[in-house]
């Protein structure tokens, strides 16, 4: 296993170009399972998982070529109908090609995703709402069994929690039905925004993009004509290069960035004190003098995001006073806390609140342990401004997720370098 070493306090300063979204990118991929010619995506970031996705759509029976961020994928050779547990055991998001498979061959087995770090992360509304699309689901040896030999029907889908994944399946599974499908108290994550707007341009009947209520009328199980597009800015790796420059209190440009897509990351580094610039594509943070405590709640978006709650604990610990974060997404998303406290913050946990006393300057390297992809980033963001050299083990978590880090954290300055355990 690998692991990373990072020297802390060191100056940083620069530009950093943002990669495309993986959240973006894994339904995008598991939706050219709609489509009826070869396509090529753009943008496209170069993650463990991404390519995890697109090797098992090869398994499925697809073809594809990666050039770097670009992807030509042919899929209409997709002749097995069957996402196999050594694959979904590595990344829980293939369960988004559950839809896509099902509408298109009528049948479809996905091993079911287990546990994960970060909650239990059930999939029952994914499949509570094919089912009322006319599925039949049975969980059988570990595998979800769909069959819907004559088509899903389009139906009325009103989610009993915000779900991005069930949104995303359900969007997926509803362009190729029968009539027309109403999703209710949808996600409006950018993502989902993306995927809906890609379906569009390839010929779905799609109306009420980026709210809560989106309609879909199916094509009768006609494939789709998908045009050529750009995967979008990953405004999580935004994120967290803000959060870099704050904790850091260093001047840190992002280029290739959507700022509309981070105005609840945006509105709580200006709450601490920081000040932001932004373009079109562009958005800067400024050093400030003196970093102000914070309170955060996670929601959906436009609500701040879960995503973005570790890396925001790491720079609390560089705050005056005491800040809190309520994590209201995920029941186990802690698991950084107690590596942060092996770095010398002060953070206590109350159930699902977290009171983070600042402790300026203060953090010391040590050994720390990586447990889930976010939580990674926010040990590398501690690392970076405690006190010599700290070891992040297990840093497999990071490569799914973060585009070439290193490469990004060495152009800024930052003294960092990857090891064999
Ligand atoms: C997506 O996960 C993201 N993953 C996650 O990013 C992100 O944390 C999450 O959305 C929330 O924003 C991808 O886009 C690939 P949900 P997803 O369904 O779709 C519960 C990262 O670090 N729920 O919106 O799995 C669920 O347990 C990752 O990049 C059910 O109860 O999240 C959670 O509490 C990690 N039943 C809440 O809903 C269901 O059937 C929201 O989950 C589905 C979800």
């Amino acid at each position: 296993m690998k692991y990373l070493k990072i020297i802390g306090k060191h100056k940083l300063s620069g530009e950093v170009k943002i990669s495309g979204a993986k959240n973006a990118a894994l339904p995008l991929l598991a939706s050219t399972i709609l489509a009826k010619n070869e396509l090529v995506i753009g943008n496209m970031p170069d993650v463990v998982d991404t390519n995890t996705l697109l090797k098992l759509l090869e398994k499925l029976g697809a073809t594809y070529k990666r050039d770097k961020n670009t992807v030509t994928l042919n899929t209409l050779s997709i002749n097995k109908t069957k996402a196999t547990y050594d694959i979904v055991k590595t990344m829980r998001a293939s369960i988004l090609v559950l839809g896509p498979l099902l509408a298109r061959f009528g049948h479809c087995e996905v091993s079911l995703p287990g546990g994960c770090a970060i909650g239990q992360r059930p999939v029952d509304l994914h499949l509570k709402a094919l089912e009322s699309m006319g599925a039949v689901i049975e969980i059988k040896n570990g595998y979800i069994e769909a069959k819907a030999p004559n088509g899903l029907k389009g139906a009325k889908i009103v989610f009993d929690k915000v779900t991005v994944g069930g949104t995303e399946n359900i969007l997926m599974a509803a362009a190729l039905a029968h009539g027309k499908t109403q999703i209710i108290n949808a996600a409006k994550e950018p993502e989902i925004v993306q995927l809906c707007e890609v379906l569009k341009d390839a010929g779905l009947d799609i109306k009420g993009i980026g709210t809560s209520e989106i309609t879909i009328i199916g094509t009768n199980q006609e494939l789709l004509e998908f045009k050529t597009f750009e995967v979008i800015p990953d405004r999580i790796e935004a994120g967290t290069y803000l959060c870099l420059g704050a904790i850091t209190n260093t001047k840190l440009k992002l280029t290739n960035v959507r700022p509309d897509h981070l105005d609840a990351v945006v509105s709580k580094l200006e709450e601490m004190n920081f000040t932001l610039e932004s373009t079109k594509d562009t958005l800067t943070i400024m050093p400030t003098n003196e970093i102000k405590a914070v309170n955060i709640i996670t929601s959906e978006y436009p609500g701040f995001p879960t995503d973005m709650q570790a890396q925001f604990m790491a720079l609390a610990t560089q705050a005056n006073g005491t800040s809190t974060i309520d994590e209201r997404l995920f029941e186990n998303r802690y698991m950084h806390v107690s590596e942060l406290v092996r770095l010398g913050a002060e953070i206590h946990l109350n159930g699902n609140i977290a009171s983070i006393t600042g402790v300026p300057g203060k953090l010391s390297a040590t050994d720390v342990m990586a447990t889930d992809l976010r939580a990674s980033s926010a040990l590398v963001l501690a690392a970076l401004v405690a006190e010599g050299e700290t070891n992040i083990h297990r840093i497999y978590h990071l490569d799914r997720g973060y585009e070439d880090l290193e490469g990004k954290l060495k152009l800024l300055g930052a003294k960092v370098s990857r090891h064999q355990e």
